[in-house]
């Protein structure tokens, strides 16, 4: 399977997908590497370990517009699946019907709970005692579409906003790349808003 994946900052979730094709936890490869800010730090770690990129600067451009030249590229590059990896823009449903439940999106809370922006922040000022991450199929709307894989995080009474998002940002790193795996091995299954996770066959 070809993923494209976009970016927009440091890209830690980028690398744990990389990180997970070396290892061969996933069988997957990275066919284009698409950031829409020029100097995000994702970008050194796609030019250290060869991995195609492309900047696709989005300040000032309209949502159409811009889509349009990310799926042109995309498409350019025979992507199968499109992984957000804190990619911190909104996407037009022309997007989303370009790949049709083939995007996948990373966030770091347990949804519906605190979606958008500042959702570790959002959880420790609500005050739950437990909040976490989830991939989930992009639709049109912010952080809803059907949600495939949740981990779990304990919020601490020491915790401050950087040491929980960073338990977080862990669980980030193990669950994506297992949900991509999951797309790669055709176990999923949408019905509705669920997704139906076929147990691994075992021999
Ligand atoms: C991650 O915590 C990701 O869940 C979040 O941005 C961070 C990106 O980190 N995404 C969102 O909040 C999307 N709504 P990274 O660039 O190191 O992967």
């Amino acid at each position: 399977m070809r993923l494209g994946i976009l970016i927009s900052g440091r890209g830690s979730n980028f690398e744990a997908i990389a990180n997970a094709i070396s290892r061969r936890k996933l069988d997957a490869e990275i066919a284009i590497v698409i950031c829409n800010r020029p100097n995000a730090g994702g970008l050194d770690f796609a030019r250290e370990r060869g991995i195609p990129m492309r900047v696709i600067e989005s300040r000032g451009m309209e949502r159409e517009a811009y889509d349009k030249l990310v799926i042109d590229e995309l498409r350019t590059h025979e992507v199968d699946l499109v992984c957000l990896a804190g990619f911190m823009r909104l996407l037009s449903a022309s997007f989303v019907h370009a790949f049709p439940n083939r995007v996948l999106n990373i966030h770091p809370s347990l949804l519906p709970a605190f979606p958008g922006l500042d959702a570790q922040r959002q959880a420790l000022e609500y005050g739950v005692r437990i909040t976490g991450c989830t991939v989930h199929v992009v639709d049109e709307f912010l952080d809803s579409g059907p949600i495939l894989v949740q981990s779990a995080v304990p919020v601490l009474d020491t915790d401050t906003v950087e040491t929980l998002s960073a338990r977080i940002l862990a669980q980030e790193h193990a669950i994506y790349p297992k949900a991509i795996q999951l797309m790669v091995e055709r176990r999923i299954t949408l019905q509705g808003r669920r997704a139906m996770i076929r147990e691994d066959e075992v021999d």
